[in-house]
């Protein structure tokens, strides 16, 4: 995929594709939108001490280096699947500032979330362990994962620009691949997304956005 870097309003990074005419993130800040709908909405929610995250879109990898932070803030041990059909590259990736944003301590895992394998599981840190997946997940029937989740990081490209990401067999089959009490969290708040999450089975409710955002959903399973 064709990317092009961009600075966001909080000073993070974001990668836009003309191809698609999108951005990974909000341009109204990347750092404070990913902490905002899949940390604070979603991970800080759960109260494990082993939580097994599902993330559709590893793409910057953000969202995995923000939770590999609370595994360790939180001494939670968090097993993080990813899954991406078009990985960035770990040259463009070790461009990202992220890791100096957020924790300048950590280039290195930053960078070491990047060159892990893909299709294994790799030990990052004590807390943190974290599998790759090149997977085409607008084909979920192919999706069989070996655990359940019990947090999803729903960050597929918007409906209007990948619609085949945001379809009810993709939602029916997050519903049957979560635990009891799982928590999935997505910047769209559309209402064609609200109700295929319910008819798929999820409580879902509507949450405050990040700045330049109105609302964004939280749907759990009950
Ligand atoms: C909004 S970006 C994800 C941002 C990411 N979570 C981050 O922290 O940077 C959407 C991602 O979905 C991936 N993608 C696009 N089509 C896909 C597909 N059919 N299956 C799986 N991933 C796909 C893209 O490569 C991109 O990385």
């Amino acid at each position: 995929m064709d990317i092009e870097f961009e600075i966001t309003e909080d000073g993070s990074h974001t990668f836009f594709v003309p191809g698609l005419n999108e951005h990974y993130h909000s341009t109204h800040g990347a750092i404070q939108e990913s902490m905002h709908v899949f940390i604070d909405a979603g991970l800080r929610r759960c109260e494990k001490r082993e939580v097994k995250v599902l993330e559709i879109g590893f793409g910057t990898g953000l969202n995995a280096f923000l939770a590999l932070q609370e595994a360790e803030k939180r001494s939670v041990k968090i097993d993080f699947t990813t899954l991406d059909l078009y990985p960035v590259s770990t040259a463009d990736a070790e461009k990202l500032n992220y890791a100096e944003l957020i924790n300048p301590s950590q280039k290195d895992i930053f960078k070491e979330l990047h060159k892990a394998d893909w299709e294994r599981w790799n030990q990052i840190t004590l807390w943190f362990s974290l599998l790759k997946m090149q997977f085409d997940f607008s084909n979920p029937s192919e999706f069989h994962p070996e655990n359940k989740f019990d947090v999803v990081f729903f960050d597929a490209f918007a409906p209007e620009k990948q619609p085949g990401m945001w379809t009810q067999p993709i939602f029916d089959k997050i519903y049957s691949v979560s635990s009891e009490n799982a928590i999935l969290t997505t910047y769209c708040a559309k209402g064609t997304v609200r109700r295929m999450l319910q008819a798929a089975g999820f409580f879902v409710e509507r949450l405050p956005g990040p700045p330049g955002k109105r609302e964004i959903l939280r749907a759990v399973k009950k």
